[in-house]
């Protein structure tokens, strides 16, 4: 039977990852973050003050770059070059250039390559920007999620506070709407809404009833 592949998308904190975490969880899916592939190369490339205007020092950062997904049911962790970055990955210093670093044509295309290989002959939930676009256009099922930028601004405010990152709410709004900016007008698999997906709204949804909603979706699909 060919596997199933489950694209989710939708701008900065629209609380993708938390509703694909929790599909693959009941499904026994495997997870796939691939934001988290584009902070650990801007990781990288902040560790090693690589310059993203020069194209060669670029594509050898890429080559010194291996990214790993350790299967832990409780919390998703990310290995670059072997180093558990799941933490280091989520910073301010990190979003604030993740999305400059995301634009990067040879970025994209290491990416999208290993983000298909890794989502083949298994079944997958992947939740990014260009996933039912680029990556999976030919998705058994697609949803876009949005919600209200109040409410993603308070959510992503929570999730770093509960990090012990301070910050105002005006920096919050700032820097998911520069991401949001970058992502959607970028040359290289802007971020859109693809013709196929369904839009989930989740201003006004708990967490039990997005889940339910796209269970019910994948139940008419299998
Ligand atoms: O999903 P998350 O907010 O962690 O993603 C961080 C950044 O990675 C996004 O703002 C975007 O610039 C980039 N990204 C992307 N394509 C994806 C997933 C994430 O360009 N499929």
């Amino acid at each position: 039977m060919k596997n199933f592949v489950i694209a989710i998308d939708g701008f900065s904190s629209c609380g993708k990852s938390t509703v694909a975490k929790a599909l693959a969880k009941e499904l026994n899916f495997v997870f796939i973050d691939s934001g988290a592939m584009y902070r650990a190369v801007t990781l990288y490339i902040q560790q090693n003050k690589v310059n993203i205007e020069n194209e060669q020092g670029v594509l050898d950062a890429l080559d010194n770059i291996h990214i790993d997904f350790v299967p832990n049911p409780e919390k998703v962790q990310i290995l670059l070059n072997g180093e558990d970055v799941s933490d280091a990955i989520r910073t301010m210093e990190v979003s604030e250039y993740v999305s400059e670093v995301s634009a990067l044509k040879p970025v994209r295309k290491a990416m999208v390559h290993q983000q298909q290989n890794l989502g083949k002959k298994r079944n997958i939930v992947m939740d990014g920007r260009d996933i039912g676009t680029t990556v999976f256009p030919n998705a058994d099922l697609k949803i876009f999620m949005t919600a209200s930028p109040q409410v993603r601004a308070e959510r992503r405010f929570a999730e770093l506070g509960a990090k012990g990152e301070v910050l105002t709410m005006e920096e919050v709004k700032e820097n998911l709407s520069h991401r949001d900016h970058i992502d959607s007008t970028r040359e290289e698999s802007p971020l859109r809404q693809a013709e196929d997906a369904i839009v989930l709204d989740n201003s006004e949804l708990n967490q039990e009833e997005q889940l339910q909603f796209v269970i019910n979706l994948v139940k008419e699909k299998i």
